[in-house]
């Protein structure tokens, strides 16, 4: 089987890289890097420290507005696919390279199979939500990674080809946890904290929070006063944002350039909470035990949220205050299965093959 995978962005570079693998081991592969994210920091040190095969095309799109960025990789990924002719298509997850594949790939009629399927935050104005809608409505093959994702497609009535696997990110995590842990000793110091010194991690970079230059003075303010060090590894857009308005963190907040997958595990693995708007560290502090307190009015990731284990929170001060005085209180009791369980990614390349061959899918 000839697979042709899609990739663009920080967050989907974490999540191929187990399946880039599986997929390897047994079919022939086509990775395809748009270029989305092209600064070394962003991008290659996911490549160098997930052990990910190099791309075999880079399409070297680079930044742009979302038309130009998303018809761009579309022009040069339709020449890409009638080149190849693939026997599926890959996307990943909710960004413009996302969104460019699966519009490139339905258009051809080529199958095409959608990682992390079914999440919707139900906010239209972020730029994600509209990139999944689409991917979802024109995907042939739905890899769910959680029942509340299953249940959002069945209630847009997208019900066939959808599959829960569990989430790509399990995978991602066992391989890495070990070796991101032994990297602690050699990190704490370059931030300037003392080994077992309580801290939280924080990031932000969703254009909803860098982009209103009111919503990030009050991250701004609301980040002052945490009582402890912020940790914060400042994306290009925050970067961007801050020299715009004109505006500068307070002492406690150490910012840092972006850092690696391996450091970000082992600070999270560390912190005592964290303080984001990203999706995928929602997440992956579920996964670790690690309360968060995410800067967003909605979350694709309802379930971090009822169980306690997640708060949603605005930039302002009383009500963040109280959130974080919960995050750094006792722990919720239960910690559910949410995301599955290991062997995610094997699933999904046994579930493209089951289809291809036309026998019964294995999990369907
Ligand atoms: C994108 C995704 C988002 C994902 C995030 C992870 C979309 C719509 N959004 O957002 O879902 O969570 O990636 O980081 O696809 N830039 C650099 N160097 C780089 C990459 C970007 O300086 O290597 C700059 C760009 O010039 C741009 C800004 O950062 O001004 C934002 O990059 P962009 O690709 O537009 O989106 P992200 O905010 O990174």
């Amino acid at each position: 089987m000839k697979i042709l995978t899609v990739v663009g962005a920080r967050p989907e570079f974490i999540q191929i890289a187990p399946v880039d693998r599986e997929i390897r081991a047994r079919h022939q592969q086509i990775l395809v890097h748009t270029g989305q994210h092209y600064d070394a920091e962003m991008s290659q040190v996911f490549f160098q420290e997930l052990n990910i095969h190099a791309p075999e095309i880079n399409l070297e799109v680079g930044s742009g507005s979302h038309a130009v960025q998303t018809g761009t990789m579309m022009v040069k990924l339709e020449e890409l696919m009638l080149q190849e002719k693939p026997d599926f298509v890959i996307a990943i997850s909710d960004t413009n390279s996302t969104v460019a594949t699966a519009m490139a790939a339905a258009k051809l009629n080529l199958p095409l199979a959608h990682i992390e399927a079914g999440l919707r935050s139900y906010d239209r104005t972020m730029p994600e939500e509209i990139n999944r809608i689409i991917t979802d409505h024109i995907s042939d093959v739905l890899f769910s990674p959680t029942q509340v994702a299953v249940d959002n497609l069945k209630r847009e009535g997208i019900t066939t080809g959808v599959f829960n696997v569990g989430d790509v990110r399990m995978d991602t995590i066992d391989a890495v946890l070990e070796p991101a842990r032994s990297r602690l000793p050699a990190l704490q110091p370059m931030i300037g904290l003392a080994p077992g010194q309580p801290f939280a991690l924080a990031t932000i970079h969703r254009a909803g929070n860098t982009d209103r230059e009111e919503r990030l003075r009050g991250i701004v303010q609301v980040f002052s006063l945490v009582d402890m060090p912020v940790v914060l590894p400042v994306h290009p857009r925050l970067a961007k944002m801050m020299q715009t308005y004109n505006l500068t963190f307070s002492d406690n907040v150490r910012a840092i350039n972006p850092i690696g997958f391996l450091d970000t595990i082992a600070l999270l693995d560390a912190c005592r909470f964290i303080l984001t708007d990203s999706g995928g560290l929602q997440k992956e502090a579920y996964m670790l035990r690690k309360p968060a307190i995410t800067i967003r009015e909605t979350t694709e990731w309802t379930e971090t949220v009822t169980s306690g284990w997640n708060r949603l929170c605005e930039p302002e001060p009383e009500a963040f205050q109280a959130a974080v005085a919960a995050a750094c209180g006792p722990l919720p009791a239960e910690h559910p299965d949410f995301y599955g369980t290991y062997g995610v990614s094997r699933r999904i390349v046994d579930v493209l093959e089951s289809i291809l061959k036309k026998s019964p899918p294995p999990s369907a």
